[in-house]
């Protein structure tokens, strides 16, 4: 079987990787062999088989061994060593997680759900990137791929809700604790019913100003948001924001471009992604014919009726967090005419957004 290296397997993907992994079988049919930064020739963990010594991550001949090389170890790993491994002549398959090699030429990003066809014509050209995309625009697709497909879609606009674990595990762990400091501000006033809730209010917004940490996300997350994610562009976009439509276009392979914009705002969910979008379709379709193409659109899309009892059931993050379910609902027509259509789409971030497409990717290889 194949030798596939593994990198990265120890942070909050790489864990979330594992253990879809292991719960799909998947190595089952590879020889694993593991890699660490930090402590190779440490005990490699229990899925290892021959190989139950950790490699050195950034030893390029022990890299170059591998049939496949898997990493979720984060950007600047693959800036150092992709460019030293390639140069050292491996023709090997490479699996990555990070966003550093997303929109180069000889790169596709897997969504396979989605876009084999785009994988499929790089495979038989002799594709070996192959990159994970932005949780946010993988979410998306996986909701209302199936609008995209039939070509329905002519532009998007897309204001997300993203939850903590976008950032890192660090920036979960600061919103737990702002979460924390805020409810300790006032805990004495909350049990006693009689409380004045303005000066409860008083203090939480003192509390949350003065109070709350923002080491990680650089504001307080906790009882509040940040319309802001990752760095400014010249242009007035965030770096999130112009991901959008370079990267739906890059995923679906478009000839003419579907425009994709809007705001990007962190929100303090833990790990489930949101997105409300406004869609121009090509043209006016009967609502029952919409629902139909996007439940099609693939085996995980997890249709919501646009009904108030059920959408606050199922259409948050409580329902759909851990699962690899997409939820779409609150379809309908706007007043804008018959042509917009609104839709809430919503995923988990680690799984879709982050660790299966790259499991997938490593599937489609080993067929
Ligand atoms: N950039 C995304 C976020 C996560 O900050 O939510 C990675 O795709």
């Amino acid at each position: 079987s194949k030798l596939v290296g593994l990198v990265g397997w120890r942070g909050m993907v790489g864990s979330v990787l594992m253990d879809r992994m292991q719960a799909e079988g998947d190595f089952d049919l590879i020889e694993p062999i593991f890699f660490s930064t930090s402590n190779a020739g440490g005990k490699a963990p229990a899925q290892a088989k021959a190989h139950t010594a950790l490699q050195d991550a950034n030893d390029i001949a022990a890299l170059a061994q591998c049939d496949i090389v898997i990493t979720c170890q984060g950007g600047d790993y693959t800036k150092e060593v992709f460019p030293k491994l390639r140069a050292s002549g491996w023709q090997g398959h490479w699996i990555d997680a990070a966003s550093s090699l997303r929109m180069e030429q000889d790169a596709v990003i897997v969504l396979d759900p989605v876009n084999d066809n785009v994988i499929q014509k790089a495979l038989a050209a002799g594709g070996k990137n192959w990159i994970g995309g932005n949780c946010t625009n993988s979410i998306l697709l996986m909701g209302l791929g199936g609008l995209f497909k039939a070509d329905l879609v002519e532009w998007v606009s897309s204001m997300t809700y993203q939850a903590a674990s976008g950032g890192g595990a660090n920036h979960m762990r600061e919103l737990l604790k702002g979460m924390g400091v805020v409810h300790a501000a006032v805990a004495d006033e909350l049990a006693t019913p009689a409380s004045a809730i303005l000066d409860i209010d008083r203090k939480v917004a003192k509390t949350i100003r003065e109070d709350v940490p923002t080491e990680f996300f650089g504001a307080p997350l906790a009882g509040g948001l940040i319309p802001w994610i990752d760095v400014q562009l010249p242009n007035g976009q965030s770096k999130e924001e112009w991901k959008g439509q370079a990267e739906v276009n890059k995923i679906l392979g478009t000839e003419a471009t579907i425009p994709v914009d809007g705001l990007c705002v962190r929100i303090g969910a833990m790990r489930c992604h949101s997105l409300a979008l406004t869609l121009k379709l090509k043209k006016d379709l009967p609502l029952a014919e919409i629902e139909a193409i996007i439940q099609g659109g693939n085996p995980w899309v997890k249709w919501v009726a646009n009904d108030r009892a059920i959408t606050v059931k199922e259409l948050t993050p409580a329902s759909i967090t851990g699962g690899l379910q997409v939820g779409v609902g609150r379809v309908r027509k706007l007043n804008m005419g018959p042509e917009y259509l609104s839709a809430f789409v919503i995923g988990d971030q680690l799984l879709w957004g982050a660790a299966e497409p790259l499991r997938r990717m490593l599937r489609i290889l080993l067929a």
